[in-house]
């Protein structure tokens, strides 16, 4: 559910948020969420198209939106993008480093080239969009979000790339969150569990239904989460109640990644349930 029944509508009016790769999935969640309470929005990514179809559900929503084609991996289109989001929305309040790329490969069929465009795109990326941002966001106090991945803190068969990338990333929100506090910029990370229909899960998650349901069964809330459960953890995250939050990964995954957690508990489950104990 969209956070405007939780919040007051216009706790982000007047603020500008910016969401690299803003035009699907979890990051047009997160964008939607803060245009449901007031935000004007810019978005960037490498498709035009996306970014004209994610503009029109932002303006429905409320919203003045910003839209700029703009590789994460080019500094200068960066700048350029933030330079038009502060022309037609005033400067940066929040900025959500959400582009990223995956693929399912494991280690020894990678090639150094693959390994090196998902580093580049999530992590470098990451910092690209930091750093272009910086004069803005110290202008107004803001803050930064960084989408982050399970891969991050727990390895992955087939996803070596993702795992540095995002262990990266996850390092260098805190390491902005220590550098840039003096200015009033806070700096947090929020760590998505399996999301429902978003390409990551297409391009990972179970393929099919068998598959999918022992899956989910393994999670403790037995449940994939949706876009707005990450769009209203980055809500938060960047309102006045997390004023003293810096440096933090909000983990939002139903459990998936707590020990102890998957196979090993559903089996567990089973011998409880043979033995008639709450399943
Ligand atoms: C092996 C692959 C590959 C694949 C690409 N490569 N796809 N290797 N398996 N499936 C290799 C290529 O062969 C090439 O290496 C290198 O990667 C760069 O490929 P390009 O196509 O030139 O890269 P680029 O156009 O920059 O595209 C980046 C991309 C692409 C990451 C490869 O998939 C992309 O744009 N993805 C964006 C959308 C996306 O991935 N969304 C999901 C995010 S989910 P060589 O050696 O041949 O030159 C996520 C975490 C999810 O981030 C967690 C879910 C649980
Ligand atoms: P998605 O829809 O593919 O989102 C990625 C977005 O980034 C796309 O809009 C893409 O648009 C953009 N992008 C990719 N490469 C870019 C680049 N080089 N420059 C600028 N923009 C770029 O996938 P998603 O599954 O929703 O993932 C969104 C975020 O959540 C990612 O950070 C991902 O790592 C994280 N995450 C997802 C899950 C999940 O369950 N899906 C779980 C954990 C973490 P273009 O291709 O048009 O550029």
């Amino acid at each position: 559910m969209i956070v405007r029944e939780h919040f007051p509508s216009d706790l982000f009016s007047g603020k500008t948020v910016f969401v690299t790769g803003g035009g699907s999935g979890i990051n047009l969640g997160v964008a939607r969420n803060f245009a449901a309470l007031g935000a004007d929005v810019g978005i960037c990514g490498r498709t035009e198209s996306r970014l004209e179809s994610a503009r029109s559900e932002l303006e429905e929503l409320g919203a003045s939106v910003s839209t700029t084609v703009a590789d994460v991996r080019d500094y200068d289109a960066l700048v350029d993008a933030f330079d038009n989001a502060r022309e037609a929305l005033g400067p940066i309040d929040v900025l959500v480093c959400g582009a990223a790329g995956n693929f399912l490969a494991p280690a020894e069929e990678m090639s150094a080239n693959g390994f090196k465009a998902v580093v580049d795109i999530d992590l470098l990326g990451s910092f690209n969009a930091a750093r272009a941002a910086f004069e803005q966001l110290r202008e107004t106090r803001g803050c930064l979000l960084f989408i982050s991945a399970g891969q991050a803190s727990v390895p992955h068969i087939a996803q070596a790339h993702c795992g540095a990338a995002k262990a990266g990333v996850d390092n260098l929100m805190r390491n902005l969150a220590l550098e840039w506090g003096r200015y009033g910029i806070r700096s947090n990370g929020i760590v998505p569990g399996p999301i429902e229909g978003t390409e990551g899960m297409k391009r990972l998650g179970p393929d099919d239904p068998e598959a999918r349901a022992r899956f989910t069964s393994a999670i403790p809330l037995a449940r994939y989460g949706t876009v707005d459960d990450i769009g209203q953890a980055a809500v938060f995250l960047a309102s006045p109640l997390a004023a003293y939050v810096t440096g933090a990964l909000l983990v939002v995954d139903g459990g998936t990644y707590l020990p102890g957690s998957g196979l090993l508990a559903h089996r567990v489950q089973r011998a409880m349930a043979a033995a008639g104990g709450d399943e």
